[in-house]
């Protein structure tokens, strides 16, 4: 099984994570089954941009980024040309390094 290294994130992950994820499942599934508490205003169907995260290292072997995600991307807070929502980018069979961005943009709560 694949293993995804999250790096320490203030609130989220103050001491960072590491863990297994089964292929094809979401990395937002897979943080919030590892108690990552990741914003997923919309339900998790790439209509927002809070699950925002940077795969600094297997972003290659994800799913490709599809328009609606580009466009939903075009919204989020720190976008890096490593960036994916969480929510729409599938774990493949390679390790995977995410950062969790400090800030998201809940357009729902704001
Ligand atoms: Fe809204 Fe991922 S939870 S796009």
């Amino acid at each position: 099984m694949p293993t995804i290294t999250v790096l320490p994130h203030p609130e989220l992950a103050p001491a960072g994570a590491v863990f297994d994820a089964p292929q094809n499942m979401s990395i937002c599934d897979a943080l919030l089954l590892n108690k990552i508490d990741m914003e997923h205003a919309c339900g998790q169907v790439g209509a927002c941009s809070t699950c925002h995260v940077v795969v600094v290292q297997g972003f290659d072997t994800l799913n490709a980024l599809g328009d609606n995600e580009e466009d939903m991307l075009d919204q989020a807070w720190g976008l890096q040309p490593q960036s994916r929502l969480s929510c729409q980018a599938r774990v493949s069979g390679a390790d995977l390094t995410v950062e969790l961005p400090r800030y998201t943009l809940n357009h729902a709560k704001e």
